[in-house]
């Protein structure tokens, strides 16, 4: 018996070993029969990940394709614009955003020639409001990135309002859905230029399937930097003067595609499309619910938000100063309950396998070890 609270690190269903194994089996057995069937069979199964995903946020078919990780899929969005969407304007971000996309804007700033804006915390608190988000929102803004839902403290923002105040401002408007897709739901919209997010939380793939998706309004004006033969429609056209970009999302593709990810990852999004993102919603609501309430008779300080419609998946606790975060974490593993912190705040992601006894023994546990 185990307590799992980990799904914003990696998330997990019942039976991924086995539907994991037998999907790396089958792979192995293309990858490694001795005939002509490898590439057939694996791009066949990127396609089918690339089709999951499409259906997931419902975006177009062709405007979808898969990227090492998150960071190098916006990498490759940046280097794909006409330079009059970034060049003398401003790229405007939370403070509160995933860190390696604020360490790859803040050094393409100077080659791009834009202004990274970031949009700070106020005093006291551990999330940035969406109205103060808005408020350094202006018509100087060439791109805005949302974090639909953080990693510190699963706030999530209001798409549809900032998307939409986007198109009046006449930005373009890119979201990381990372830490939320696949426990809330999460549809593209016009308003929304691009989305990146990664595979392996609540969707419970593994590392190395990233995916970005590009709206079809922008796509044929992108002509991304970072290219090669995979960005064709025929990657065998390999006229050295003749290189032609795809008219869809392919065109984000550059050297051989990695399929391995996408193969492994397709158990996690097959089991969420068939059990259904309001089944796993509701259980997970239950469990944090049920955490919001011992936090609250136990005078924790909770720094997610307490509107659900507001807050991703998860619940993050703020301990006091005088805490040993790390001890409890690790004091917790050896009982066999599964969560993490940062700095110290506690962050506690329960998902379909964890159940509402977990949450009493980790609640207690917590008790007990910061008093
Ligand atoms: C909000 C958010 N964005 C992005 C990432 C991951 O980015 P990358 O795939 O580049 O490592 C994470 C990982 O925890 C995340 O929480």
């Amino acid at each position: 018996m185990s307590g799992y609270f980990l799904y914003h690190s990696i998330g997990t269903f019942p039976g991924k070993n086995r539907a994991m194994s037998e999907a790396l089996t089958r792979f192995s057995e293309v990858w490694s029969a001795e005939d002509d069937g490898q590439w057939p069979a694996a791009l066949a199964a990127r396609q089918t990940f690339i089709e999951h995903w499409e259906r997931c946020i419902g975006a177009a078919p062709g405007t979808l394709t898969t990227a090492e990780n998150v960071t190098a899929a916006l990498f490759s969005l940046i280097g794909s614009l006409p330079p009059s969407y970034l060049k003398g304007r401003r790229i405007l971000v939370a403070a509160d955003c995933f860190p390696s996309l604020h360490f790859l804007l803040a050094k393409l700033a100077e080659r791009f020639d834009f202004q990274l804006d970031t949009v700070p915390l106020r005093p006291g608190e551990a999330y940035v409001r969406d109205e103060d988000f808005m408020a350094h929102w202006d018509k100087s803004v060439g791109l805005a990135l949302l974090t639909w839902v953080t990693s510190t403290t699963s706030h999530r923002c209001d798409v549809a309002a900032l998307a939409q105040h986007g198109r009046q401002m006449g930005s373009l408007v890119g979201v990381d859905i990372t830490q939320g897709v696949g426990i809330a739901p999460f549809q593209v919209s016009d308003d929304t230029s691009f989305v990146v997010s990664s595979s392996l939380k609540w969707l419970c793939g593994t590392s190395g399937a990233g995916i970005i998706h590009v709206n079809p309004r922008i796509l044929q004006e992108c002509e991304p930097e970072f290219r090669g033969w995979f960005s064709q429609t025929n990657p065998f056209s390999w006229g050295l003067d003749d290189f032609e970009y795809a008219p869809d999302a392919r065109r984000f593709d550059h050297g051989t595609p990695a399929i391995l990810a996408s193969a492994a990852s397709l158990p996690g999004l097959q089991f969420v499309e068939s059990t259904g993102i309001d089944t796993l919603r509701s259980h997970n609501l239950k469990l944090v619910r049920r955490i919001i309430d011992h936090a609250q008779t136990s005078e924790w300080r909770i720094v997610s938000p307490l509107d659900d419609d507001r807050r991703g998946g998860s619940l993050m606790i703020r301990m006091g100063d005088h805490v040993d975060v790390q001890s409890i974490v690790s004091h917790l593993r050896d009982r066999k309950l599964f969560c993490d912190a940062r700095g110290q705040i506690i962050r506690l992601s329960p998902g379909i396998v964890t159940t509402e006894a977990d949450v009493d023994l980790l609640c207690q546990g917590i008790q007990e070890l910061s008093a």
